[in-house]
């Protein structure tokens, strides 16, 4: 194959947060929202990348593949997925790519995943590979966290690779299996609010976030007298017990951790019988948890989700992705989608906020991989 288009969706997290690198459970889906890439292969070693909004055009060496020093620009996500595809012996062509994007950059609606992706299944396709989308999911893992210094956990990665349309993907991030959960939404419908506080992942919160939950286990393994690998292995009852050896910080990580792997299964079990409202319920509490116990919420956040509570006909609301800003999601009636906007676009407004972005999405597919005809 010597030309490709490619199309990566983002994804929205709707419940299981921070769980993915405590080897727990996650519930993302594939949105519409996606990154298209045109490709073609070149006879020599080099990748042109252009990225529409981002400038001129850039050129790298398969040979010279060097991780970043500072903040990551797009065209390190580019090496980062040439590396790991090297890593375990596969060897890619040079090629032109172009790039288009409507996921918000940075926002919590994995583009840096949806890049990693999108670049890894046109290269694979370009050079002749076929990569099984497990392993191609895990491989983009391996980008970002040891060459762009990130140290993300599976989730995003997979949802980009494995979404499904119309379905939630609940992915055990130990085992990596998985099922397709039938998001049967009725007259309800998602929304996703883009706070526009800017986080970057690479920032030291996130990476301090999975250094504490790996200081908890050593302490409760420490009292438990047996190995514990993760905070999956731990039950809440053992966490409460461990509390008076635990820093106070270390018992909020974990308590939220032990109790967001529960909330999964449980909003599982409910989007699997139909019961919307405690799906919506199991996602506003998630956010509780993750702005009072793991702290990773902002002022923003909050505002977005308390006031798109207080309108009727909202089922749940909650942060969604690392935190740190980015967005919110909503799960609501479709007649209430123009109160929620503007209720909370005036409460950005009154505090001097900038109005918040606004997304209407559903499930959406994976990563697709087209050729044009000859
Ligand atoms: C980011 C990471 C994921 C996951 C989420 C938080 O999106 O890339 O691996 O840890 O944050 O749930």
């Amino acid at each position: 194959m010597t030309q490709v288009h490619v199309t990566a969706p983002g994804r929205v997290n709707l419940i299981g947060e921070h769980t993915d690198y405590n080897e727990g459970f996650v519930m993302p889906a594939a949105i519409e929202q996606a990154i298209e890439i045109s490709a073609h292969s070149r006879s020599d070693r080099q990748i042109i990348a252009g990225a529409a909004g981002f400038g001129p055009r850039l050129s790298f060496s398969l040979d010279q593949l060097e991780p970043p020093r500072g903040k990551p620009a797009w065209l390190d996500y580019l090496k980062a997925v040439c590396w790991a595809l090297g890593e375990p012996g596969y060897t890619v062509h040079g090629a032109d790519l172009s790039i288009e994007s409507s996921i918000p950059i940075g926002a919590g609606l994995s583009s840096s995943a949806a890049l990693e992706v999108a670049v890894a299944a046109a290269l694979a396709a370009l050079s002749g590979l076929t990569i099984p989308p497990t392993e191609l999911a895990l491989l983009c893992q391996k980008a970002e966290s040891e060459f762009v210094g990130v140290h993300c956990g599976i989730m995003d990665q997979f949802a980009v690779t494995l979404g499904l349309e119309n379905h939630a993907l609940l992915l055990d991030c130990r085992s990596l299996e998985y099922s397709q959960i039938p998001l049967e939404l009725g007259e309800q419908r998602l929304l996703i609010v883009d706070s526009r506080v800017e986080r970057t992942l690479s920032g030291s919160a996130y990476n301090r976030r999975r250094a504490e939950c790996e200081a908890a286990v050593r302490r409760l393994a420490d009292c438990a007298g047996w190995p514990i690998r993760s905070l999956r292995d731990v039950a809440l009852e053992e966490v409460k017990e461990a509390r008076r050896f635990l820093p106070k910080t270390l018992y909020q990580r974990s308590r939220y951790v032990v109790e967001e792997n529960s909330r999964v299964r449980e909003a599982a079990a409910a989007l699997c019988g139909g019961d919307l409202a405690s799906f919506g319920y199991f996602m506003s509490r998630s956010h509780a948890g993750l702005r009072d116990l793991y702290q990773v919420s902002c002022p923003e956040l909050d505002l977005i989700v308390e006031t798109a509570l207080a309108v009727p006909g909202v089922m749940g609301a909650r942060m969604t992705g690392a935190g740190f800003g980015g967005c919110a999601v909503a799960l609501l009636h479709k007649d209430c989608i123009e109160d929620t906007t503007a209720s909370i676009t005036a409460a950005f407004l009154d505090r001097g906020w900038a109005e918040p972005h606004y997304y209407r999405t559903t499930a959406a597919n994976g990563v697709r991989v087209k050729s044009p005809p000859n």
